[in-house]
């Protein structure tokens, strides 16, 4: 019988892609979900690449009766927690609810997971945790800056609530970079709610007409072409993390009960090379002008990917151009859609 894992979030980004990716890893994916920044399409993404609908409940994972059901009743192996809210800029303006969710949700996993004696978790962290870092690429030992938003906050905490936990929990926490890209038959991909924040649907989105321009925020950064730099990961390199990551867990391989890893290439490109790599891979020009700076945006940050390829044994295998083409490719398709 396969072995079942719960993800929490599991029709969200990178959710969705990771249930595809553990399913092609010979595990059976079992779906929480409560669609607040999902839609049950990509369900119908997930059956069409997997071959059926994995098991799914609409419920929040704050709703600790609901999450018991679906352990007591499936008796999953690990729990990938992917289920929190993610908007920089909205988590400023609604902080409690950031707590409440990222920080809430964690807790309600945990106490569940005390419950039922499940104790193996991968956790969603983000290179948001080293801020504006002193030296670059950030390897997993380079110390943490005071966070810049309550999102930030939210994985810092949580990161110090799961290693308080470390006697009888044993987590994986993976330190996204910046993902982007969707499944390479664009069945598929990111779905943003409204206007998007990130660079990448932003982009496009303007490409495809639906934004006048892209703005490219702050042009006078000390970086060689003057805009930010960030280590963009493709999303399916980033849900084969997930994959190494719950492997490890149930091969007990883990050195210490809590550990990190930083999920990035270990490349970093600026906004204008993102631009580039688009046109360039696409044969389509991005509509862009320079902007004001963004409040709160780091300078330049990249991963050192030295512990990840040594001690999980994964590595980042598609470039910038791949990460643009599937980008474009679900762009597409959503544009046929609508
Ligand atoms: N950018 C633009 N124009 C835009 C959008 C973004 O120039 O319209 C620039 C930003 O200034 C930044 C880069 O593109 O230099 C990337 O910005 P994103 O908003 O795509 O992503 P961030 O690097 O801000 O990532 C942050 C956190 C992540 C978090 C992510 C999700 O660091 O942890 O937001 O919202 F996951």
């Amino acid at each position: 019988m396969k072995k079942k894992i719960l993800v929490t979030g599991g029709l969200g980004f990178i959710g969705s892609h990771t249930v595809v990716c553990l399913h092609e890893a010979g595990f059976e994916p079992i779906i929480i979900d409560n669609l607040s920044n999902s839609l049950m399409s990509a369900m119908d993404g997930i059956q069409s690449l997997i071959g059926y609908k994995p098991t799914f409940i609409n419920a929040d994972v704050n709703d600790k009766i609901a999450l018991s059901n679906l352990i007591e009743s499936h008796k999953p192996e690990a729990i990938i927690h992917f289920a929190a809210f993610k908007a920089v800029g909205e988590s400023v303006e609604k902080p409690l609810m950031y707590y409440h969710n990222n920080l809430g949700g964690l807790i309600s996993v945990l106490e569940v997971m005390q419950q039922h004696n499940l104790s193996n978790l991968v956790f969603s962290s983000s290179c948001t945790v080293y801020g504006e870092p002193d030296t670059v690429p950030v390897s997993e030992s380079t110390s943490t800056k005071p966070a810049q938003s309550p999102y930030g906050a939210t994985k810092q905490m949580g990161e110090i609530i799961l290693n308080d936990n470390a006697s009888w929990c044993n987590t994986q926490c993976l330190r996204y970079f910046n993902p982007i890209g969707a499944h390479p038959t664009a069945a598929l991909g990111e779905l943003p709610l409204g206007v998007p924040n990130n660079l990448i649907p932003f982009l496009t989105q303007t490409v495809a007409g639906i934004r006048k321009e892209l703005t490219i925020f702050g042009s006078d950064y000390e970086t060689p072409d003057g805009t930010c730099i960030r280590d963009y990961i493709h999303v399916m390199d980033l849900a084969e993390a997930h994959v190494k990551a719950v492997e490890r867990l149930l091969n007990k391989q883990q050195l210490e009960s809590f550990e990190v890893f930083n999920i990035g290439t270990g490349n970093g490109f600026s906004v204008l090379e993102v631009i580039r790599s688009f046109e360039e891979e696409n044969k389509i020009a991005v509509p862009h002008k320079i902007g004001p700076r963004r409040p709160g945006d780091v300078v330049k940050v990249w991963a050192d990917t030295t512990k990840v390829e040594n001690v999980l044994g994964w590595k980042a295998k598609r470039g910038l151009n791949e990460m643009m083409r599937d980008a474009w490719n679900w762009q597409l398709k959503l544009n046929q859609n609508t």
